[in-house]
């Protein structure tokens, strides 16, 4: 096992998660090098990690401390510029999500791919818990059957002032609201679960919050297996919780948590006659670690140790990262058109594959919903 070599480039709030996840990896990466265009930012960081490496300027840091691997820990607009930056440096790139704002600036990473040989991936690190990798497993297989119907809510709460940042809440900065910043997690969680998705149809709303996107979205989904999902992500509920159930033709199985898992937060119920198989392969499952970045870390360098630099994927993959973007890009498109989208459809020359606002289609439908609730609101009378 070979030890890589590190950078983090944006020293904000998720970076010394990735600090402190890649301190939990025995030895199998060094942070070499921090990048930040705040000095004073990048400095504490640095000092914290004990960060040799310290640039304001992605292209050197690259040239001089030449990490194996970037992590990407910067504001979402920038990701796709900084992973080609690195990329055609030769430097494989974990990034944070989302991995792009649009489709199109997502193929632009593949070109790139194309000409450097280093791999992109996303982080999406839900995936990497042992009762989610279980899960996938059984689910569609002999003791759980297949996948009938499910549903999969990130219900969370932002009040107005987490918007006073002047990039949150912006299609520019953020690419969307809660279905692109916050719900991506789960529903890329669903997608990995259950497979490819076919179709969605989808509302999105902008209820509450002074934002320029949606605070609401409501997706319905079918999936190429056959099964139907029904896919929330919302800024606006005081009982937070994210939420993932599946309801087999042997077994209901379900994940409630809200940033990150443990195997308890898994429960497996068995349908009547199916006890005994489905608690069997459930205790079969090797079900001890949780989700986390460290857990995609590891499998990240499980791949590398492999040889797979040059021939296969990057675990959250090229691909499996744009099919949930494609995916988030699916329910914008649905839900300001009115229409249902099919996977597939949104391609160059489509309104959506140059960003989730669908050409400006995106702001005058909210904008009209949220005109619709303020009126509705002063109809109301004081006492309800
Ligand atoms: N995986 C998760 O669970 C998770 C959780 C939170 C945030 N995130 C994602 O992480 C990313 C960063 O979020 P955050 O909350 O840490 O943001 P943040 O604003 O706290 O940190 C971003 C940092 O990037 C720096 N930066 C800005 N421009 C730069 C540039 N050109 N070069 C280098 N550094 C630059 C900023 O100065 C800042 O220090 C976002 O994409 C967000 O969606 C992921």
């Amino acid at each position: 096992m070979r030890t890589y070599r590190v950078a983090i480039v944006g020293t904000g709030g998720i970076a010394g998660v990735h600090a402190e996840n890649l301190a939990r990896t025995n030895g199998r990466a060094e942070i070499v090098a921090a990048c930040d265009v705040d000095q004073a930012r990048l400095e504490a960081f640095s000092e914290r990690y004990s960060i040799i490496g310290r640039y304001t300027d992605l292209e050197r840091l690259l040239a001089e401390a030449k990490p194996d691997i970037v992590h990407l820990c910067t504001p979402p607009m920038l990701h796709i510029n900084q992973a080609i930056t690195c990329l055609e440096a030769g430097a494989h790139v974990l990034s944070e999500k989302p991995p792009a704002l649009s489709l199109e600036d997502f193929d632009g990473i593949q070109s790139a791919k194309a000409v450097s040989g280093a791999q992109f991936a996303c982080v999406f690190q839900h995936r990497f818990g042992d009762a989610a990798q279980a899960a996938r497993k059984l689910i569609g297989g002999g003791e759980f059957g297949r996948a009938l119907v499910a549903r999969c809510d990130t219900l969370w709460y932002r009040p107005d002032s987490y918007f006073d940042l002047p990039w949150r809440g912006t299609w520019a900065a953020e690419g969307g609201g809660p279905t692109m910043g916050h719900g991506i997690h789960q529903f890329d969680l669903l997608l990995h679960l259950l497979g490819p998705w076919q179709e969605v149809t989808a509302l999105a709303a902008r209820q509450a919050r002074k934002t320029s996107t949606e605070d609401l979205s409501a997706a319905l989904v079918r999936f190429e297996n056959g099964a139907v999902a029904t896919v929330v992500n919302s800024l606006l509920s005081p009982r937070e919780t994210s939420d993932i159930r599946i309801d087999c033709e042997h077994a209901t199985i379900e994940l409630s948590h809200l940033y990150g898992y443990s195997t308890d937060n898994w429960t497996v119920t068995a349908a009547p006659g199916s006890e005994e198989s489905v608690a069997d392969a459930w205790a079969s499952q090797s079900l001890e670690r949780g989700s986390g970045h460290a857990a995609q870390f590891l499998a990240m360098y499980d791949a590398l140790d492999e040889g797979t630099n040059s021939s296969g994927p990057l675990p959250v993959s090229l691909e499996d990262s744009r099919d949930t973007l494609e995916f988030a890009t699916a329910i914008y498109a649905s839900a300001f058109t009115g229409s249902p989208v099919r996977r597939g459809e949104i391609v160059p020359g489509h309104d959506f594959y140059g960003g989730m606002d669908g050409n400006g289609l995106g702001t005058r439908v909210l904008a009209e919903s949220a005109l619709a609730s303020a009126s509705l609101a002063e109809a109301a009378p004081a006492s309800i």
